[in-house]
């Protein structure tokens, strides 16, 4: 079965459409400080008012815990939302009001963050319909577009699909669009280039995808459980120690099959995990040879590390990047981010960005969207899908990979 788009829901003027985005955006004191996601919501949520639809938009933001918390509010959203949309829109604290009050046609309301009903992501199918019945109640038809949290069996990614006639939206169509190049006919060379703090985390990937790419570079926390496995003292850096033999069987299993697996050779090692934190470029064998000692933090690669990965990236067709290589959220620590960012734009292929904080990365560094092939808005959905794994958000919307 192919992905149910909207057209398969018919013409919506005057028809109530609840939409499930996915507004969860990084705030700071109150200010959300990418907008990315909204964005990208537009192109549906448009569509679907000019058409005159009676729009309920519903999201979750962070993990409140089934908890109402005010610095989890979706209110900083929705006035954004209406900024970008130029109207204005409602915004709803109750998401399971008893009697949904009516939209005129070409209204659009979003109602509070969902995680604030424990049964949104309740692992009791029972609870999760019951809310979905709850939700159901803003409209006659469902569409998902939340991209980002396809890979969550929750209430109103999963069960509201199966309650409404329900179909994707643009977003999820257009994400399907370009990550399945990346799983079916990737144009080689093609590199991977992994960050972000957890190994753990990016472990599966790797395991599928090493049949399928020339290079796997390796940056971010995660590197320090890489040197460790290849027996380096890594300090009092980031390591997942449960996780060495894991990642000595795939360095095995890379050179079996030809495929590079590229660590840094230089880190940026500081003395405390703080924005001046004193810090010193250090070979990447050496990190407990600096002053700091075995109390080291390394937060970033280094800069040859940062122009090795980068000849490997510009030369490649086909690129996918999931994870920042450092702390970039300090400029002592931003340098690796930035090097792969910018080798990145230079790509003559396929160029993609994968993930919630290497988006918020390349913008915060002040490169526009449109130097890259694709920014996609999911961090663990694109990377489950390029796992080949089963997404319930997309299944149940007919999709099979
Ligand atoms: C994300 O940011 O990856 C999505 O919004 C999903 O959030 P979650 O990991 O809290 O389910």
């Amino acid at each position: 079965m192919t992905l149910r788009t909207l057209d398969a829901l018919g013409p919506l003027a005057g028809r109530a459409v609840v939409v499930r985005c996915d507004f969860n955006v990084p705030l700071k004191d109150g200010a959300i400080t990418d907008d990315g996601r909204i964005r990208a919501s537009l192109p549906t949520l448009t569509a679907l008012l000019e058409q005159g639809a009676r729009v309920t938009v519903v999201s979750h933001l962070g993990r409140p815990a089934g908890t109402p918390q005010e610095m989890y509010s979706l209110g900083p959203v929705a006035a954004r939302l209406g900024e970008l949309l130029g109207t204005s829109v409602a915004f709803d604290s109750a998401p399971a009001a008893e009697t949904p009050t009516e939209l005129a046609d070409g209204a659009i309301r979003l109602l509070e963050n969902l995680r604030f009903d424990p049964r949104e992501t309740s692992k009791d199918a029972g609870e999760r319909q019951a809310y979905a019945d709850e939700l159901a109640a803003f409209g006659e038809v469902f569409v998902s577009d939340g991209f980002g949290v396809v890979h969550r069996k929750q209430a109103s990614v999963y069960e509201l699909a199966t309650t409404l006639p329900s179909a994707a939206g643009t977003l999820i169509a257009a994400e399907l669009e370009v990550l399945e190049r990346l799983t079916t006919r990737p144009e080689k060379p093609y590199a991977v280039v992994l960050g972000g703090s957890k190994v753990s985390d990016k472990l599966g990937v790797i395991d599928a995808l090493l049949p399928r790419v020339d290079a796997v570079l390796v940056g971010g926390g995660m590197l320090f459980t890489f040197l460790a496995a290849q027996g380096h003292a890594v300090g009092g850096s980031l390591l997942e120690d449960d996780q060495l033999d894991t990642v000595r069987g795939y360095l095995q299993r890379a050179e079996e099959l030809g495929v590079e697996i590229v660590l840094p050779t230089d880190v940026v090692v500081a003395d405390r995990f703080a924005a001046d934190a004193a810090h010193e470029v250090t070979a990447a064998d050496a990190i407990e040879g600096t002053p700091f000692g075995a109390s080291g933090l390394g937060l970033d690669i280094g800069p040859e590390t940062g122009r090795r990965f980068a000849e490997i990236i510009a030369r490649s067709k086909t690129v996918f990047w999931n994870g920042p290589m450092g702390v970039f959220e300090f400029d002592a620590f931003a340098e690796g981010t930035r090097a792969v960012a910018d080798a990145l734009t230079r790509v003559d292929g396929l160029s993609v960005v994968g993930g919630g904080d290497s988006a918020a990365a390349v913008r915060a560094l002040g490169f526009a969207d449109d130097r890259f092939g694709h920014i996609s808005t999911g961090g663990g959905a694109s990377l489950e899908f390029l796992e080949g794994k089963e997404l319930p958000g997309l299944e149940v919307l007919g999709w099979q990979a």
